[in-house]
């Protein structure tokens, strides 16, 4: 199985920078055709740095984003109250939406996570096809989707061995946990996240080297190795990954960025 394209970076600082650079242009792309960023964002703490640069008065003039022209979507959630230390939703809060004027703040869908698992993924459905305008058995088109990878392989909350891996024809499932914080969750499938226009995945630290490893160089392993589905169908899909969690990738075939 051909490696997916990555990219690998001496940390996760310079990591950040990318991923908003990249971000930045993508939101001013979709500003200049007169059209909202969709944006879907991971959950997790290696994305948090992300958001803080993304959202700083200081970077300002590096990543001044129109936020009134993004739609915040969330790739998953832990079914708690979006004020727990485990909410996904809390740390976008926190890292993101704190740091930003009142009058330049997106349009943000927060899954929620504080209600019946069932009820709450039903519901983030609905606000998919309204928000996207489309019907049912249509799948919305994110213009970027950023996920995160557990040592284990997840990625969203798509956990090894799950039945939640072989959903096909829902957006938003109540899936089962694989890894802490054992909780419910909400996320969104398969088939959503590979009809996106571009997916990046953040990935940085050593515990990840040998996942990566096996992700990218192993097996075709799906059901053991999550993140492996994820394979935009007409979409570009690019691994960001600092020095350590690439440390067990011989030679670097994408780029190098120091
Ligand atoms: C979540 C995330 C999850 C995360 C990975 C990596 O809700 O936990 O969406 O998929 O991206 O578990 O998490 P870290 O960035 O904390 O390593």
């Amino acid at each position: 199985m051909p490696r997916p394209n990555y990219t690998i970076f001496e940390d996760k600082n310079h990591l950040s920078e990318e991923a908003a650079h990249g971000i930045m242009v993508q939101a001013g792309l979709a500003e200049a055709y007169e059209r909202p960023f969709r944006i879907a964002l991971a959950g997790g703490s290696t994305p948090e740095l992300l958001y803080r640069l993304l959202s700083s008065r200081e970077r300002r003039n590096d990543y001044g984003m129109n936020w009134k022209n993004i739609q915040v979507f969330f790739g998953d959630e832990r079914c708690v109250p979006p004020d727990a230390p485990e909410s996904n939703y809390r740390m976008v809060k926190e890292s993101l939406l704190a740091n930003l004027d009142a009058d330049n703040m997106p349009q943000v869908f927060r899954m929620e996570g504080e209600s019946d698992p069932e009820e709450g993924a039903k519901r983030y459905e609905e606000t998919l096809r309204k928000e996207f305008g489309i019907g049912v058995g249509e799948i919305p088109r994110f213009d970027l989707i950023l996920l995160g990878m557990g040592e284990d392989g997840h990625t969203a909350s798509l956990f090894p061995h799950k039945a939640s891996l072989k959903e096909t024809d829902r957006l938003v499932i109540a899936a089962e946990p694989g890894l802490k914080p054992f909780v419910p969750r909400l996320t969104l499938t398969f088939p959503v996240l590979n009809n996106a226009v571009q997916v990046l995945f953040l990935v940085a630290g050593e515990d990840k080297a040998t996942t990566v490893k096996l992700v990218f160089d192993g097996e075709s392993l799906p059901d053991e190795l999550p993140s492996q589905t994820v394979k935009p169908l007409s979409g570009t899909l690019m691994w960001l990954l600092d020095k350590t969690a690439a440390s067990q990738l011989q030679q670097n075939r994408s780029g190098f960025r120091l």
